[in-house]
């Protein structure tokens, strides 16, 4: 009973009165189930992300500038030699680890299911995003003769049917002993006026945190202290959504060594203003990636004296950290940013709600916010038709018909 009260306090303390009622309500086995998940809730910090989506984001006071990069197009042959021989030495030493964030469901793409088991339909019969990467992988492997541990971060919505699906697939041939599946955090669901939504089953409504919460993931797991384990020094970290993701750049690996920088990153150049990706910039003299949805429409239309796009270094997810830049980032708390979504709830009378509008809001942190913890990050421009064949959206740009004829396309020269 005394948990049952200092539960009913805490929700009274922070205005969740709704989520008493219910408490009142529930049968002794559901009431538990619920204190238990109220018990490892943050209410504090749920009721500072409500008052801070009434802050708009602003950048005025801020000192931006362009991010200097170097182009692997117009490495000389000796730059490039030496980059990738640093590069490769780390990796046939058995120091170089690959994370692949696959938290993600692949809603807006209409996939039912972890956005991994989607089966993009290339040279007939398909391949699955899981298949492509360790195709790519296992590529490295025979090249630099050595298994790459892989870790792969899943939510608590996906993770039984990603497990599932790569051990029917018998790891599409990976050596399951390098293979490490660990979960992302969750954080509850509010409506407009900072109150807990309540799903289908009772409980509070969570979703996954968003990619930034891949740092902090990697340390609750387990998975970091494996990779000191195992005597990792670099950390590449990596999107489920890329059909043409090098999860093994050896002149991106070089360049950071060389560069002695702690956290790198490959890009390419933004294909028109208003194309959905975060951008590289410096922000009051230290490395940041504006999202999409946060880019002043000023700034993405900014052009230099060339008439090429000021801020025009797109973040295609291909980021690389030293084991050190990844102990300490995953310490740090990151920002949280807010999404207003369509999400289902239960009323007070146990009815549900479908909104046909956006009624709620969903937090997430982002991969990039952690680069700011750094003076410096090294970028490699790659090139599109080589790096970057995003699938995101059912139909039209960064579709599925888009990524088939990139990949096709680029394995095509290959032959
Ligand atoms: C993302 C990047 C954007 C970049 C673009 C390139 C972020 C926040 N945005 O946008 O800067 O230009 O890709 O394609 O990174 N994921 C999780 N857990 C989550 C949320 C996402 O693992 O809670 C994974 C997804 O499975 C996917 C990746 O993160 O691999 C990116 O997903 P998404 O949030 O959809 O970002 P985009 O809008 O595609």
């Amino acid at each position: 009973m005394d948990k049952m009260q200092d539960t009913i306090d805490i929700l009274k303390q922070y205005n969740q009165d709704h989520v008493i009622k219910l408490l009142k309500k529930l049968d002794e086995n559901k009431r538990e189930e619920l204190i238990k998940q109220i018990e490892n809730i943050d209410l504090h910090q749920i009721a500072e992300l409500y008052e801070n989506t009434k802050k708009e984001i602003e950048f005025k006071e801020s000192k931006i500038e362009p991010i200097k990069y170097l182009d692997k197009e117009t490495l000389t042959e000796k730059q490039r030699k030496r980059y990738d021989e640093l590069g490769e030495k780390i990796i046939r030493n058995g120091k170089y680890a690959v994370v692949t964030m696959a938290g993600g469901q692949g809603t807006r793409l209409g996939h039912t299911g972890p956005k991994g088991t989607f089966k993009l339909d290339v040279y007939g019969k398909g391949k699955y995003l899981f298949e492509i990467l360790i195709e790519n992988l296992k590529e490295a492997n025979q090249k630099y003769e050595t298994t790459i541990p892989w870790y792969i971060m899943t939510s608590k919505e996906n993770n039984e049917e990603t497990v599932k699906f790569l051990k029917k697939h018998k790891y599409f041939g990976y050596d399951k002993n390098y293979i490490t599946i660990f979960t992302q955090s969750e954080l509850p669901l509010i409506d407009i006026n900072g109150k807990l939504l309540i799903g289908k089953n009772f409980k509070i409504k969570e979703a996954s945190d968003g990619n930034g919460g891949t740092y902090s993931s990697l340390r609750a797991s387990g998975a970091l202290a494996d990779m000191k384990e195992r005597g990792i020094q670099w950390v590449f970290i990596g999107a489920i959504d890329n059909a043409l993701l090098k999860m093994a750049d050896v002149t991106l690996l070089g360049m950071a060594k060389e560069k002695k920088v702690q956290i790198a990153s490959k890009s390419v150049v933004k294909a028109n203003p208003h194309e959905k990706v975060g951008v590289f910039c410096k922000m009051n003299g230290h490395p940041k990636v504006i999202e999409y949805a946060e880019l002043p429409e000023k700034m993405a239309e900014e052009v230099d004296k060339k008439g090429q796009l000021k801020y025009g270094e797109s973040h295609i997810m291909c980021n690389l950290y030293t084991i050190e830049a990844i102990e300490k980032i995953s310490q740090e708390p990151l920002m949280y940013h807010c999404a207003f979504k369509k999400n289902s709830y239960i009323d007070e009378d146990g009815k549900e709600i479908i909104p046909e509008e956006p009624n709620s809001y969903k937090f997430e942190s982002f991969i990039f916010d952690a680069f700011e913890f750094f003076d410096d990050i090294a970028i490699l421009r790659g090139k599109r038709e080589d790096d970057f064949a995003p699938i995101k959206n059912k139909e039209g740009v960064d579709s599925p018909k888009t990524a088939k004829e990139l990949y096709e396309k680029f394995w095509n020269r290959q032959k």
